[in-house]
């Protein structure tokens, strides 16, 4: 299959749009990161989505909408808790996924024999103009490779599903950088179920007492279910062997320092390039979280592109928007972290 790459003129969103409805795929730019979309309603486009990643089957995919309205028009959840209504008036559109009773026209596909569905309402002006000209939500998990670092630019997709998807279309690089916070309202309490650009403090800045899944700042003891399948397979691993280093900065140079050579490298804030002695890739400022959830994703793809063996990686700190990082990157890193003095 030739893979498009196009631009988002109204012709090519047309063009999208239509394919959508005919039950293929296309790669579509949301605030967040690149996702692989198909007609959220039509369990044989959803399958064509798990093929083209290699996502196994019980991981269940986000619906995106465009509008509030087609909550209720498409019957995607049962019934719409009013936590919901207030976290959408407030969050939505944006990086934010909430999770309710599934409806009745969710497929088993969509929703991995759940008998809940998570629905997202993004902020992105082309993801929001397809699903429109598609007239239909659209199912979207992040269009990498499964187990590779999402995708934040057009570039990225392309590497990963060059031959197996037919439409990319390009929105520039992602804003946000990492995926939408997921937050479950089929709990007692609200929970939050993976971390990103809408921080626990801000959920709870709205609905009162917000939980954090165990499973976003830990690693699941043999066992242990995850609340969010997403959260137990092994996710954004680089080729080299990334270990994180919890520490001061005088610490962290220092450790790295003595340990330099050709295949050791470093995955580190803006500021400590110039201080180290090893090829060094930055994710970030260490001031600035909103800049190390945007460059996070192409930093671990650009340590792909090395010959690094060893990665010391910064451990980033846990909270505000540092938390969707700390996430990702512990996960990349196999939850191998060395605390210094
Ligand atoms: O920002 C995003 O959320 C991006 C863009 C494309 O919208 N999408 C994305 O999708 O990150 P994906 O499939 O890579 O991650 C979805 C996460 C997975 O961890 C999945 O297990 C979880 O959401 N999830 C989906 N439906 C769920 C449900 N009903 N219950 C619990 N977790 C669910
Ligand atoms: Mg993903």
């Amino acid at each position: 299959m030739k893979t498009k790459i196009l631009l988002p003129t109204k012709e090519n969103i047309n063009i999208v749009g239509r394919a959508l409805q005919n039950g293929m795929l296309a790669a579509l730019p949301t605030e967040t990161v690149y996702g692989l979309a198909a007609d959220a309603l039509n369990g044989n486009a959803v399958k064509k989505i798990f093929k083209a990643k290699g996502r196994p089957a019980d991981n269940p995919l986000i619906v995106h909408i465009s509008e509030l309205e087609q909550i209720e028009r498409f019957s995607l959840v049962r019934q719409i808790p009013p936590q919901a209504l207030l976290l959408a008036k407030h969050f939505w559109p944006g990086p934010l996924t909430v999770i309710m009773p599934k409806g009745k026209a969710i497929p088993d596909e969509v929703s991995a024999g759940l008998d809940t569905v998570a629905i997202r309402f993004p902020s992105h002006p082309v993801v929001r103009a397809v699903i429109s000209a598609a007239d239909r939500p659209l199912a979207a998990p992040s269009a990498n490779i499964s187990g590779s670092p999402s995708p934040t630019t057009a570039e990225h997709v392309f590497g990963d599903l060059n031959g197996i998807i037919p439409y990319i279309i390009d929105g520039g690089s992602c804003s946000v950088g990492v995926e939408s916070t997921v937050i479950t309202l089929c709990t007692d309490t609200p929970c939050v179920l993976r971390p990103g650009g809408i921080t626990p403090e801000q959920l709870e800045s709205i609905l009162g007492r917000v939980d954090v899944s165990d499973a976003v700042l830990h690693e699941l003891k043999p066992g242990q279910k995850a609340e969010s399948p997403g959260m137990k397979y092994k996710h954004y691993a680089p080729k080299a062997d990334l270990i994180l280093i919890k520490s001061s900065d005088e610490s962290y140079i220092d450790y790295v320092n003595k340990r330099a050579c050709d295949t050791t490298g470093a995955l580190c804030y803006d500021e400590d390039v110039s201080l180290l002695n090893v090829q060094a890739v930055s994710y970030g400022s260490k001031y600035d979280y909103a800049s190390q959830a945007s460059k996070l994703f192409d930093a671990l793809r650009q340590l792909d592109n090395t010959n690094l063996k060893t990665v010391y990686g910064r451990c980033p700190d846990t909270t505000g928007l540092a938390m969707a990082v700390y996430n990702r990157l512990i996960r990349s890193a196999g939850f191998e972290v060395i605390e210094l003095a």
